[in-house]
This record gives C-alpha cells, sequence and structure tokens, in this order.
C-alpha cells in the first residue's frame, strides 16, 4: 500500500498513476459521504494558509469549504495586503508559514515559486494554479469524466483539448492523460502546442501506461470520436491584455462551437471548461473583448455551454470534493 501523507501536491508528474486514481476514488466516496449525511472530519483543529497571489473562485471556495467541511481553520492571503513577493522572498515566508500552519495552498505566477515553497515550508503545499501547471483542476476533471463516462475507466477515455494547448490547462491535462492512460488529442495552433520537453518526457510516461498523445492542428481529425471535449481561456490570467490582438485571429478556427460538437460526430460528446469563461459578452471583460472583435463567444459558443453537452457544473463542484482528497489524503488523521 502507499501513503499520501506529508506530501506535497505540486504537479501530477510527482504522482504515480496509482496515487492519483486513489485521490480520485477518495474524491468520489467523500462526494457521497457529504450528500449521504455520514461524512467524517479528518482534519479536526488543522489551520490552511491560502495564498493567491491570482484571482480565484472555484480554487478559493473549493479550499474554503472543503477545509471546513472537515473541521479546519483556513487564512486567506489576497493578491495584496501580505508581505510575499514584495517584502519578503518565498523562502522565508515558507518558514514561517510552515510555523504556523499545518498546510499551505498557493496559486501564483511560476512553478518554481510553488516548488520552492514546497521545499521550504515543512509542511504538505498544494498548488492552487501556476503559469505552468493546474493540478488539483485535473483530478476534478477527471473525477467529472468518471461520472459522465457512462462506465468507462480512465484509460477507456478519448478527449480532445482545443486552442491554448501551451497553457497550464494544455500541460496539465497531457501530463494526467499520460498517467492515466488515456486518449488525448491536443488541438492548435503548433505555436500552442506544449513544450516539446514536456511532450516528450510525457511521450515517455505513455509507453508505460499505454496512453496516446496526438497534437493536431486539424480540428475535424482532432474532435473525431471523442467523449470529452475541453477548451480553455486564450489569455491566462498574467499574461499581457495585447496578447488578445493575435490570440482571436489565431485561435478562432479552434472555437468549440455546435459545428465541433457535431464533428465529434458523437451525439453524447461532453463539453467542459476549468472556467470562467467567455461565452457571451456579459462581464467586463467579456464585453471588452466583444466589443473590440466583434465576437460574443470566443473560446465556446452560449449555445454549446449552455446545451445538453455541458457538464461544466458538475465540473466546478468537483473541485471542492477532489480538494478535499488532496488535503485529507496528505493532511488528514
Ligand atoms: N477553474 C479555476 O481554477 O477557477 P478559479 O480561477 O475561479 O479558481
Ligand atoms: N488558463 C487559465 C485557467 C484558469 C482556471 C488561467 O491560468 O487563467
Amino acid at each position: 500500500a502507499f501513503n499520501l501523507r506529508n506530501r506535497n501536491f505540486l504537479k501530477l508528474l510527482d504522482f504515480t498513476p496509482r496515487e492519483i486514481q486513489y485521490m480520485i476514488d477518495l474524491a468520489i466516496d467523500l462526494k457521497k459521504a457529504k450528500y449521504g449525511g455520514y461524512e467524517r472530519k479528518h482534519l479536526t483543529g488543522k489551520n490552511i494558509a491560502l495564498i493567491f497571489e491570482k484571482t480565484s473562485t472555484r480554487t478559493r471556495c473549493a479550499f474554503e469549504v472543503a477545509a471546513f467541511d472537515q473541521g479546519a481553520q483556513v487564512s486567506y492571503l489576497g493578491p495584496s495586503g501580505s508581505q510575499i513577493g514584495h517584502k519578503e522572498s518565498m523562502k522565508d515566508t515558507a518558514r514561517v508559514l510552515g510555523r504556523m500552519y499545518d498546510g499551505i495552498e498557493y496559486r501564483g505566477y511560476g512553478q518554481e515559486i510553488v516548488e520552492e515553497l514546497g521545499a521550504y515550508a515543512g509542511v504538505p503545499v498544494w498548488n492552487g494554479l501556476t503559469n505552468e501547471f493546474h493540478p488539483t483542476q485535473i483530478l476534478a476533471d477527471f473525477m467529472t469524466m468518471l461520472e459522465h463516462g457512462k462506465g468507462k475507466r480512465l484509460d477507456q477515455i478519448k478527449f480532445a483539448y482545443l486552442g491554448d494547448a501551451r497553457n497550464n490547462m494544455g500541460n496539465s491535462l497531457m501530463v494526467g492523460a499520460a498517467k492515466m492512460g488515456m486518449d488525448i488529442r491536443l488541438v492548435a495552433p503548433k505555436a500552442f502546442w506544449p513544450e516539446e520537453e514536456l511532450v516528450a518526457q510525457c511521450r515517455q510516461i505513455a509507453e508505460e501506461t499505454g496512453a496516446r498523445i496526438h497534437l493536431t492542428e486539424d480540428v475535424k481529425e482532432g474532435v473525431l470520436g471523442a467523449d470529452f471535449l475541453y477548451t480553455d481561456v486564450w489569455v491566462s490570467m498574467g499574461e499581457a491584455k495585447e496578447a488578445w490582438d493575435q490570440r482571436v485571429k489565431l485561435m478562432t478556427p479552434y472555437q468549440v462551437n455546435m459545428d465541433v460538437i457535431n464533428a465529434t460526430k458523437n451525439p453524447d460528446v461532453k463539453f467542459m471548461h476549468c472556467l470562467p469563461a467567455f461565452h457571451n459578452d456579459e462581464t467586463t471583460m467579456g464585453k471588452e473583448v466583444a466589443d473590440k472583435y466583434g465576437m460574443k463567444g470566443l473560446e465556446v459558443t452560449e449555445d454549446v455551454f449552455e446545451s445538453e453537452h455541458s457538464i461544466v457544473f458538475d465540473e466546478a463542484e468537483n473541485r471542492m470534493h477532489t480538494i478535499k482528497a488532496v488535503m485529507v489524503a496528505t493532511l488528514g488523521d
């Protein structure tokens, strides 16, 4: 048997397929227990720090609700207000917070920052999103695929990710798929394929797990037969606003619209998105982008987002159950 106690959760590359499956299975159990009213607390009396150098709705709320459900307390350190980064290094912050807290979540910029926090904190550190990886999101995504996958195991699932395949979601979905032996198609302009080094690393993992990793610029070929279509924003947090000018033009052929849904030739194909999504012009950012480029939806159209195919809110809910599983597995009694 294996034991995840006191482990950091920084990226999926650090975990075996069995360990990843274990965290997903634990999340499924915890979800059942919560719904059934028999959840037991495994984090009573624990103190947890939540560092957010970028904004969040799902990840922050998931960590807070999961902690409260399990009997722990949280402190939220937002993008401003602490000494982190401006006056105090991550190495020093890690050693301070490690003296007070039992576990630390970090969302921010470079992966090397959360790795440094993890190296010096002396308590479990969980990655709540970096520029490179978003590993807790993948656990929720794979759990949601199992729930909607008609009994298929992960290694029987085929899915396509469209759009910016070089961001944290493209990278992490590729790593996750490689680890779990899945069939993934990254459908994106070549300039937005994941870095070659990461692709090579994933191909090596795939040799052991039987995963299939296919990179293509051809939407029709890429989505054919997919069980799930996944997309994400074309410009991520922390990237320059100017990026939109180039991206909208380059990415528009990769928009998930009804034509793409139909091109899967799978009438039951499900649509996924980590959220938040640009699917209409009802937000200030959506309005700005829509005015400038004359588009109402960007990476996904409103009709797909609101259709029967869409499982994005199940996916969002599962952020909480999977984050709870990560905390219970690494910190629970
Ligand atoms: N999917 C996700 O991480 O959402 P938030 O940015 O709201 O946390
Ligand atoms: N790629 C997006 C994911 C948000 C959950 C970002 O980093 O902004």
